[in-house]
């Protein structure tokens, strides 16, 4: 799960982001440090903080780490442990100022969803719930008075850092804050904006106790993904898994690969019963395409409009569907592509199509590659209607990442993705033909 909390500074974010996570038992992630650790870099080479062009390209040495010691967050540049001197003024202003370049951005975002696979986190800064994790489970917004978090700024200061604080006044730490707020808010990219599907909370007059459990309760209540589906699909979600437990003993490993919101989802396509299975796999709503004329189709039509299924029209040509395939995946839905384009005759994984590479690059989010058997015994092309014995399985492997493959020229990253995709499914079979032992890769 991941839980997003922005806002501007002085709204006692990192306090309240960090208790949440302690209370939790997950992990905390401070995104304004990693800004903060960024300027330090920045002076400490002596690049000046307004040149955009030597700035953007120290980005690319920035080796940051973060360590827990003695149940202390840590920060380090290279070997330099940071963590005090980040908090000074001056970082504070330049971090405000770097933040503003894209390829500054570019570089931080890359990293902090790097660090968000596979953990139970709380992330707070700017743009979590705007850009970086735009299907956090929970997005809270926290604001307060100007003067109030001046204020609280101030206190900070001169409680935690006397050495940088001296002959400090209340004034000027309000219109340092007053114009960070100015870059903060106005900054042509990821502007720090409440996402709209984030929860505001005013912490002018409360403590950090009552911000914390207020974010508690709203954290028990978000429903795991399952309960997210709407009703019908639900019902139908229900009754093919149900069909499939008893006829064929489906059996699903690798879940603990997929993560919420936007995704491609893969896999070896040798039977019709590889869309019913893979979807049902899925313990969130998929979304895919199929000919307009399936729809006309009584029954099947209204079934496979509830199953979230979009129609193609036979003349339109294939950028039509790869278009509304991206604006779904834009949407944060997941869907289900067959690379192969067609099933396999013999059962054998067949070369992967092009098309799904540039989909892939172009919705910019995780590939998430699944290995079907028993699908095709169960149903192979050559027969006209299924059995209803046997096994069947999905097998999920590791995502596949976009962002491992953005800096490459178009063409190259695609044709990568798909060696990739492609061996990733191979690997999958070989595993579950090993043995299924451990994880799947
Ligand atoms: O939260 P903080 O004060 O430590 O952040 C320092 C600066 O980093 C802040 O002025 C803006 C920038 N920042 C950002 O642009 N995006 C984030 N997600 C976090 C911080």
């Amino acid at each position: 799960m991941i839980i997003v909390i922005d806002g501007p500074s002085g709204t006692g974010k990192s306090t309240v982001a960090k208790e949440v996570a302690k209370r939790l038992g997950f992990v905390f992630f401070d995104t304004g440090a990693m800004y903060r650790c960024f300027a330090w870099k920045v002076l400490q080479e002596k690049i000046d903080p307004s040149d955009e062009v030597q700035v953007s390209s120290l980005v690319n040495l920035f080796d940051f780490t973060v360590k827990d010691v003695d149940g202390e967050k840590r920060y380090f540049v290279g070997q330099e442990d940071v963590t005090k001197n980040i908090r000074s003024r001056e970082i504070s202003s330049v971090s405000s100022q770097i933040s503003m370049y894209s390829q500054v951005r570019k570089a931080i975002v890359k990293k902090q969803r790097q660090f968000a696979r596979k953990v139970n986190a709380v992330f707070e800064g700017r743009d979590m719930g705007t850009v970086v994790f735009p299907n956090a489970d929970l997005k809270i917004f926290l604001t307060a008075d100007p003067v109030i978090r001046a204020e609280r700024r101030y206190q900070e200061l001169i409680g935690k850092f006397p050495d940088f604080s001296e002959g400090l006044t209340k004034e000027e730490i309000l219109q340092e804050v007053l114009k960070r707020d100015e870059n903060d808010t106005t900054r042509s990219i990821s502007p720090l904006k409440q996402a709209p599907d984030a929860i505001l909370i005013d912490t002018s007059e409360l403590s950090i106790f009552d911000v914390v459990d207020k974010i508690l309760q709203l954290q028990a209540q978000v429903k795991p993904i399952f309960f997210r589906m709407k009703t019908s699909y639900w019902l139908v979600y229900l009754l093919a898994r149900f069909f499939f437990k008893v006829f064929f003993r489906l059996k699903i490993h690798g879940l603990k690969h997929l993560r919420p919101g936007a995704g491609i989802l893969i896999a070896n396509h040798t039977s019709f019963y590889d869309p019913p299975v893979l979807s049902i796999s899925c313990p969130e709503e998929v979304h895919f395409m199929a000919r307009e004329s399936l729809f006309r189709i009584p029954l099947l039509g209204r079934l496979i409009h509830v199953l979230n299924t979009h129609p193609v029209s036979q003349d339109a040509g294939d950028m039509a569907v790869l278009k509304k395939m991206v604006e779904l995946l834009q949407n944060q839905k997941k869907i289900i592509v067959f690379p192969e384009g067609k099933r396999s005759i013999d059962g054998n994984i067949q070369p992967f199509q092009r098309g799904f590479g540039f989909l892939a690059i172009k919705a910019k989010c995780p590939v998430y590659p699944a290995y079907l058997h028993g699908v095709f015994e169960a149903w192979p092309p050559s027969r006209k209607f299924p059995r209803f014995f046997g096994k069947i399985t999905c097998t999920f492997g590791s995502p596949i990442e976009w962002d491992e493959f953005e800096d490459l020229p178009r063409k190259e990253a695609e044709q990568l993705l798909i060696e990739k995709s492609l061996q990733s499914i191979e690997n999958l079979k070989k595993w579950y033909q090993g043995g299924s032992v451990g994880d799947p890769p």
